[in-house]
Order: structure tokens, then sequence, then C-alpha cells
């Protein structure tokens, strides 16, 4: 634990020892107040917003935790147009938010060609909003073309950095390879990068997570996002317990300490598992919300797992509470772009 708030870097026995002291009080006290003191040297009180826009839940991935994988017979599928998507940024912007997030399964109904004329006519409108993508594994070329389009930022979680979890959580067709070489050709083209994986998740133990820790020391990523783990009745997982709150806020201590400027998401998921989840988030280190901008009539059909907060809210209902809520704990959600500082 020294070692990590000295900023050293650490093997995997030493996250190993750090994880199996989840449950002594006094080391999540002493962690979670140094991850405060680095959120706050960097960002003061702030707390960045990025509204989420859903544009898609068809995807040609079987990803077995996810509510929107192909097999999912009985996910209602749908898909927004540009003038939807474009909507939803204007209603965004007028409600103060300066990042959108463009969020789907892996649609191959959207080509490079739609995605670069939508990423084109958001920055035009918007010159001053960052474009975030969040759209899975793509060629190098593809991740450049939005690049040259306009994206800034780029979302895909790594899920897992251990080969064998990796193998459970996904079919064979899927690898862990390709994911980190997409996360390493995004952070080439220069994007801001965001990884992260799910707390947990069927398999995991503190050896993979550890491993999690690891490949995060060596990514240096600009973004992390982690939430727990929740199971969707349609998946194979259906029967597998939720990840723990506890260890999620436990987590993003140690990721904020690791990676003291690292923009860190109090997810949705984790406000799902528990009504203050996301005020805990921002207590135990996170600096950002990602509110929905979502049109509600295909809310709810991005159903990624069960009971997910915020399918029956409009935008502005959403922002206003999450403006509460955060004044609530002492930080101020701002209208910025919300960059990570250098
Ligand atoms: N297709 C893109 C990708 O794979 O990166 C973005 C969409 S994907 C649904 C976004 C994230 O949702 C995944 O990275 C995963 O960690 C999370 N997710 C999926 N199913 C989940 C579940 N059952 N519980 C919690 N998070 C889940
Ligand atoms: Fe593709 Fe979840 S399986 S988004």
């Amino acid at each position: 634990v020294d070692k990590l708030i000295q900023r050293q870097k650490l093997t995997k026995e030493e996250f190993i020892e750090i994880l199996k002291q989840q449950d002594d009080p006094d080391i999540r006290e002493l962690l979670k107040e140094e991850a405060i003191r680095l959120r706050k040297h960097y960002y003061g009180t702030k707390v960045f917003t990025r509204g989420l826009i859903e544009f898609t839940n068809h995807c040609k991935n079987d990803c077995y935790y996810c509510g929107i994988r192909r097999s999912n017979k009985n996910a209602k599928r749908f898909r927004l147009s540009q003038e939807d998507i474009l909507a939803c940024c204007e209603n965004g912007y007028e409600l103060g938010f300066r990042t959108f997030v463009l969020q789907g399964g892996e649609d191959v109904w959207y080509t490079d060609a739609k995605l670069v004329e939508i990423i084109r006519r958001i920055k035009t409108l918007y010159p001053e909003c960052a474009v975030t993508l969040s759209v899975g594994e793509k060629s190098y070329e593809s991740y450049k073309a939005y690049k040259e389009a306009g994206a800034d930022r780029y979302l895909l979680r790594h899920e897992t950095a251990d080969e064998q979890h990796y193998g459970v959580l996904h079919p064979a067709e899927m690898s862990l390879a390709n994911r980190k070489q997409c996360l390493y050709d995004l952070k080439k083209l220069g994007y801001q990068v965001g990884a992260g994986f799910m707390v947990g998740s069927p398999g995991q133990s503190v050896e993979t997570l550890a491993e999690d820790l690891l490949f995060l020391q060596e990514l240096q990523p600009q973004m992390v996002g982690i939430g727990p783990f929740i199971p969707h009745h349609d998946t194979c997982f259906a029967e597998k317990s939720a990840g723990s709150v506890e260890k999620t806020l436990f987590l993003l201590s140690v990721i904020r300490i690791l990676l003291p400027t690292v923009l860190l998401p109090a997810t949705t998921a984790l406000g799902t598992m528990d009504p203050q989840g996301r005020e805990k988030g921002l207590l135990a280190g996170a600096n950002v919300v990602m509110p929905n901008l979502s049109p509600l009539k295909t809310r709810k059909q991005y159903d990624l797992y069960d009971n997910k907060i915020c399918t029956g809210e409009e935008a502005a209902e959403c922002r206003e509470c999450l403006d509460k809520r955060i004044e609530s704990v002492g930080y101020q959600l701002v209208n910025e772009r919300g960059d990570a500082v250098l």
C-alpha cells in the first residue's frame, strides 16, 4: 500500500497483496483518503459530465454477460437515425453537456462512412464539444477514419486482462490479444483512451484483478470505466451473483492512486446496485458521471443488465437529479469538455 501511495511501479504479487486487504477498514480508509486528496489536487471539486447516447443495440458479438448479445432473441433491437442522434446532442448541449459519448453494440449497419458522417456533423455543429466513441473492436484504419473526422476519445473496456478469464466471459471468436491491440492502436492514433472492467464478473479472482491493475499500469489510459457486474436474465450468467459495491469503491480508490489524473466515472451500474452508488463512487475517487441522453422511446431497449436505473427519465430530469445529488456530497457538476489534465 505504501508503494502504491508513493507511486512506485508495482508487481502482480504486490497488487495481489493490496487486493487481499480490501476488507481491512483501516486500509480502505487510507486508500480512500489518498484517492480524494489526489482527485482534489488535480480536479478540485469538479465533476465532469458526459452525455451518453446509446444509439444501437444490434451487436455481432456474443459476450456471455451482456443483455444485447447477438444470441439474445428476446432483445428488441433498435437503431437511432442520424437525425435522432443529432437531436440528442442538441438537447444535451442545451442542458450543458460538452462531451457526447456515442455508444453501441458492434453494429455493421453503421459503416465507417456513416459513423464518419455522424462524427463530422456533431463536430461541425458543436466544435467546442468532445466526441467519445464506444463502438467496440475495429481495425486501425477505421479508428483512423473516426479520428480524422474529429473523434477525441474512445472507450473500450478490456473486460479482463487474464487470458483464461477472458475465455470465461467471451466466446472463442473474441480474444484478449485483439482487445489489447485495439487499445494500443487507439493510443497511437492520439485518442484519449478508456480501458476498464466489470467488478465481480463470473470467474474473477484476486489474481485476475491484479492482472487488470498491472495492465492499467502498463497502458496508462486517460480514462478507466469500472462498475459492478449485474446479471441479465436472458444471458448465460443469469444465475450468477452481482459484483459488490464495496469492492467497486475500493478499486476506484486504488485506480485513482495508480493513475492520479485519470478520468474515472461513477457508473450507472454502481448506481443500479445502490441508490447512493454514484455519490459513494465520487467519494471514493471518481470524477465523472455519464447521464443518459438517449431518447426515452429506446432507452429501455439498451438493456445490458437487469434493473438499470434512469431508463424512464428525460435527459433534463437526469441532469437535474444528478446536479442535486452531486452537490449533496460537496462536488459540482460542470459544463466543460473535461479533458484529462496532463
Ligand atoms: N460494444 C462496445 C464495447 O464492447 O466496448 C460498447 C458497448 S458494451 C455494452 C459497454 C460495456 O457494458 C461493456 O464494456 C461491459 O463492461 C458493460 N456491460 C455489459 N454487460 C454488463 C453487465 N451484465 N453488467 C455490467 N456491465 C455490463
Ligand atoms: Fe456486443 Fe454487448 S455483446 S455490446
